[in-house]
C-alpha cells in the first residue's frame, strides 16, 4: 500500500520528540496535516514546549513524559496515548567512550533506550495497527548500524540491533500479508548537538547532515511508504563494502576517517532539564492514569 500520504489525517507518535530531529519531525508532521501529534520524551518540559509550538500552528498535539526504556511505564502511557497510525522510534542516547572507559550504567542505558525500547514501544502500538491493517513503524538507526566505529562499541551495536529489529519485523509483516509498513533510517552524523565535537574527514562525501533536511526526508519516506533511508548516499555502499576482506574493509573505513570522527566528541551540552531527570516511574504512571480517567 504505497499510495497517498501516510501522515495526512493520521495520529503520529514520535519518541524523543523533545529535541533534535524528533522535534523537527513532530513539527513537520503537523505541517503535513497529521490529525494529532503525540510527543513522548523523558523531559516533560521539552515535550511540553514542542507541544506548545505545534498547538501554536493550529494543529492538535499532546505530550507525555515517559522513559521509553521502562516497559511498565510504556504500557501505561501507551494506553493514555491511544491508537497511533505512525510510530517513529527516535529517542536515542550515546556514550562516546572507548570500551574500557565507559561505565556499566551508560552501556546499559544505550541498549535500554536505543534497542530494548524499540520492543516495548512497538509492541504497545503494533496490535492496533494490525487490527486496522494500516500504519507505519519507523525506526531511527544510524550509519553506525552498518559499520562499527571507534568509541561506539555500545552505540554502534545498539544501532546494528535496530536495523535487525526492523528487518525482522518487516519479514514478519510481509509473511502475514499485512499492509503495516516499516522504515529504517540510517543517517551519518546530524547537527543536532547529540554528537557535538565529531569531525568528518571528507565533508563533501560524508557531510555532517543538516537536521531539518534529515527530518523532512524521514517524513517524505514515511509518506511514500519507503522502507529504508540511508543518508548521505556514500553510506549506501557500506553493506556492499562488507564483501571485502575484513582488513580491506577496515582500511577503507580508516581511509574515510570513520574511526577518527569521535576523537573530539564532547556530546550534547546539558539541556534543561537534564534528559535523565524525568519524573519517577510512579509519578508518570499516576499522571498517565489520571489522563486515562479524564
Ligand atoms: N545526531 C546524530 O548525529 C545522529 C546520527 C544518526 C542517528 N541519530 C539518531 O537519531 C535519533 C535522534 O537523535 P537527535 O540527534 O535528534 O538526538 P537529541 O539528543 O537531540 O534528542 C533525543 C531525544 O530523546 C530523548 N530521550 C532520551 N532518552 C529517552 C528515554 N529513555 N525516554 C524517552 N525519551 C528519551 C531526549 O530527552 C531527547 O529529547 C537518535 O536515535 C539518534 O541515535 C542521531
Amino acid at each position: 500500500m504505497k499510495h497517498g500520504s501516510q501522515i495526512n489525517g493520521s495520529r503520529v507518535l514520535i519518541t524523543g520528540a523533545g529535541s533534535g530531529i524528533g522535534r523537527l519531525m513532530a513539527l513537520d508532521a503537523a505541517a503535513r496535516g497529521a490529525s494529532e501529534i503525540l510527543i513522548w520524551d523523558l523531559s516533560e518540559e521539552r515535550g511540553q514546549s514542542v507541544r506548545d509550538e505545534i498547538v501554536a500552528t493550529g494543529a492538535k498535539a499532546r505530550s507525555f513524559s515517559v522513559n521509553v526504556a521502562d516497559s511498565d511505564q510504556v504500557a501505561v502511557v501507551a494506553e493514555a496515548t491511544g491508537p497511533v497510525d505512525v510510530l517513529v522510534n527516535c529517542a536515542g542516547v550515546v556514550t562516546g567512550k572507548k570500551l574500557l572507559d565507559a561505565d556499566e550504567e551508560s552501556i546499559r542505558r544505550v541498549f535500554d533506550v536505543n534497542t530494548l525500547a524499540l520492543y516495548w514501544v512497538t509492541r504497545a502500538f503494533l496490535p492496533g495497527m494490525l487490527e486496522r491493517d494500516r500504519g507505519t513503524v519507523a525506526t531511527i538507526s544510524s550509519a553506525a548500524g552498518f559499520t562499527g566505529v571507534a568509541k561506539q562499541t555500545d552505540y554502534s551495536a545498539s544501532k546494528f540491533a535496530a536495523v535487525g529489529f526492523t528487518e525482522s519485523l518487516r519479514s514478519e509483516l510481509r509473511a502475514e500479508g499485512s499492509n503495516v509498513q516499516t522504515l529504517v533510517v540510517c543517517p551519518y552524523y546530524i547537527n543536532t548537538g547529540m554528537f557535538e565535537g565529531v569531525q568528518t574527514k571528507f565533508p563533501r562525501l560524508l557531510p555532517i547532515l543538516e537536521e531539518t533536511n534529515v527530518a523532512t526526508k524521514v517524513m517524505d519516506s514515511i509518506d511514500s511508504g519507503r522502507e529504508q533511508l540511508v543518508m548521505p548516499s556514500l553510506v549506501r555502499i557500506l553493506p556492499a563494502a562488507r564483501m571485502l576482506p575484513t582488513r580491506l574493509f577496515d582500511k577503507t573505513m580508516d581511509f574515510l576517517g570513520v574511526n577518527k570522527t569521535m576523537d573530539h566528541f564532547t556530546g550534547r551540552r546539558p539541556m534543561t532539564p537534564e534528559p535523565n531527570t524525568a519524573a519517577p516511574a510512579e509519578e508518570v504512571e499516576s499522571a498517565a492514569r489520571s489522563q486515562l480517567q479524564n
